[in-house]
């Protein structure tokens, strides 16, 4: 049957997402899966009308893409697709629900404040950061509430630094999400269910060699180091393991996601969030996952489309 591999966009990270979806293509070549892959246009929906494909890979990030809305145009129009449905991925991609619904199913989310735009913009900066910095301490990050990539991300050291990190992050959206910042060590967990259940690939760990894992350092090769599987005790690495997993059931995800964790000096995992749409591209967590595995990444890939289809 034909694939359609979705990518592009026009999402921030709209360039990574070509990325990924060229390298989901390729690898379902690799497996004889015939592909085609196409950016994200209005011209779309003419094709799911005259032309459906048999199954849906979307590899679209950030806005449109993991917020539901492309989901819920191949609902309407009955394509079944690789990944969580329209209503679970608009829960899961805004970052303070997210967190609000994995803390009650028990796991750690750091401390935070979510803030508008307009309410920044009345109450002024300087009393603002003094009653965030009040309540949260310091170092915080601050990152939009709907988006990836950690585009406009800071980490906030010291209180003068907090204004300018609050307008770069509302450049990305009109809601930004201050958390305490957790120290420890950052692990990416990549959940799989292709009928059996969900269960977790071995954690990658990430070791940015600028100390922030900000754009730069998730896409140009060598900027950061990944360990697999991550540097933990076994206790700790099965609790990441049950951490992510816990986070894909609570969020009513399906197929494949990827739950970004730290790991604090107790151990302990918090959560930071989830991506319905995880990166594929050649410096990406999940492709390093399934290598760590043994598993093909084609043959995930292959496996997620039947799951889908059935
Ligand atoms: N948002 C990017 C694509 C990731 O999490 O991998
Ligand atoms: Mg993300």
């Amino acid at each position: 049957g034909r694939v359609l591999v979705l990518a592009g966009g026009l999402s921030h990270e709209r360039d990574v997402s070509l990325r990924s979806g060229r390298r989901v293509a390729d690898a379902l070549r690799s497996v004889g899966v015939e592909v085609e892959q196409r950016d994200v246009d209005a011209s779309l929906v003419e094709r799911l009308r005259n032309d459906p494909p048999d199954a849906v890979f979307p590899v679209l990030h950030g806005v449109t893409g993991e917020d539901g809305a492309l989901r819920q145009v191949l609902d309407l129009y009955g394509v079944p697709y690789v990944g969580a449905d329209a209503a679970a991925c608009r829960t899961a991609f805004d970052k303070p629900v997210a967190s609000t619904m994995v803390r009650s199913a028990g796991l750690r989310s750091p401390e935070s404040v979510v803030l508008g735009h307009d309410t920044f913009r009345e109450l002024g900066a300087a009393a603002l950061m003094e009653a965030v910095v009040g309540q949260l301490g310091l170092p915080l990050v601050v990152k939009p509430a709907r988006g990836g990539s950690a585009l406009g991300a800071s980490i906030v050291r010291t209180i003068d630094e907090l204004p300018s990190a609050m307008v770069n992050c509302y450049a990305y959206g009109p809601v930004a999400l201050i958390e305490r910042y957790v120290e420890g060590t950052e692990v990416a967990v990549t959940v799989v269910d292709t009928g059996d259940g969900p269960w977790a690939l071995p954690a990658v760990e990430i070791q940015p060699d600028s100390g922030f894992y900000d754009y730069e350092a998730r896409y140009t090769a060598g900027a950061t180091q990944f360990v697999v599987p991550a540097r933990l005790d076994a206790a700790v690495a099965a609790a990441c393991a049950q951490a992510a997993v816990t986070a894909h059931r609570a969020l009513g995800l399906r197929d494949l996601s990827r739950s970004d964790l730290v790991v604090d000096a107790q151990g302990v995992p918090w959560f930071l969030e989830v991506n319905v749409a995880p990166g594929m591209t050649e410096t990406s967590l999940v492709p390093l996952a399934a290598e760590a595995a043994g598993i093909e990444l084609g043959v995930l890939c292959r496996d997620l489309l039947a799951t889908a289809a059935a």
